[in-house]
């Protein structure tokens, strides 16, 4: 084991709520292909659920939450699908924005800038501009995101750093590698939910991962609403978190 990895960086919360929720929002397709609707229908669906989700975490308690909204290899589908999402990030943000920012919500975005359109950059600016001096909930926004991408880059700019002496490769650990990606201040996910009964991580959170739960639920993300939300929070509390130690006793 790295001799300077922090354990803080493993610890829990005080009580069993997860303090950081990430969610892999899968089975919007599926959701339309079932009703013999076309896929759009689904991702607007979708957004609905998002809508539902970030309220239900509010009540919840839930200090951040992270939604995989767009991956760096969601660009393979149709052009017409790809313009769908964007729009609907669109219409979210313009929607949305002012209920979270009264409700002291902070946006985050995390992924690569590059390739997305300039109006989407520009409101995704906007939107963490306007609500950077929240300190109530962060909701962060996975989107054009890929951790294996997003771990190159960081590996790509730790070398800058060496090369130009700034930083000498004994001082490379894991908290610095972890500064240096997208999520940095970002507390690492406590649970980690996915819907629509895939099985995988389809390169989400991998570094940030790696002593979250996990719950896979077998339902599609248009038909996952907060009771559904509360039953995988229940999971995960009765869940017990090693970290590679020993369970703690907590009953005395
Ligand atoms: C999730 O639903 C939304 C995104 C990946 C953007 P999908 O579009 O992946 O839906 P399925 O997996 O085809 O059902
Ligand atoms: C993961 O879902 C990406 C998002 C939810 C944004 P995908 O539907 O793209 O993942 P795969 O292709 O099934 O692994
Ligand atoms: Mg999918």
């Amino acid at each position: 084991m790295d001799k300077t990895a922090n354990p803080d960086h493993f610890k829990s919360s005080e009580d069993d709520n997860p303090r950081h929720v990430a969610i892999i929002m899968d089975g919007n397709g599926r959701w339309a292909e079932q009703r013999g609707l076309p896929r759009s229908a689904g991702h607007r669906r979708g957004v609905e659920t998002v809508r539902e989700i970030v309220r239900a975490s509010k009540d919840f308690g839930i200090e951040y939450l992270t939604l995989y909204s767009f991956s760096s290899e969601n660009w393979t589908r149709p052009k017409s699908e790809i313009s769908e999402l964007f729009a609907l990030l669109k219409l979210f943000v313009r929607r949305d924005l002012a209920e979270m920012h009264k409700s002291n919500v902070q946006l985050k975005i995390i992924g690569e800038r590059e390739g997305l359109p300039d109006d989407i950059l520009a409101l995704l600016d906007e939107a963490v501009s306007l609500t950077a001096n929240n300190d109530g909930q962060t909701l962060v926004i996975a989107f054009n995101y890929g951790s294996r991408g997003e771990i190159a880059s960081a590996a790509r700019r730790i070398a800058v750093k060496i090369k130009s002496g700034e930083l000498q490769p004994d001082d490379l650990d894991t908290e610095r590698i972890s500064n240096e990606l997208d999520t940095a201040g970002i507390p690492d996910p406590d649970l980690v939910i996915r819907t629509s009964g895939e099985i995988r991580l389809s390169n989400f959170l991998l570094w940030q991962s790696a002593y979250s739960e996990f719950v896979f639920v077998d339902c599609l993300w248009p038909d996952f609403d907060k009771s559904a939300y509360h039953a995988a929070i229940e999971t995960y509390r009765n869940r017990t978190r090693k970290f590679g130690g020993l369970a703690l006793d907590t009953g005395s």
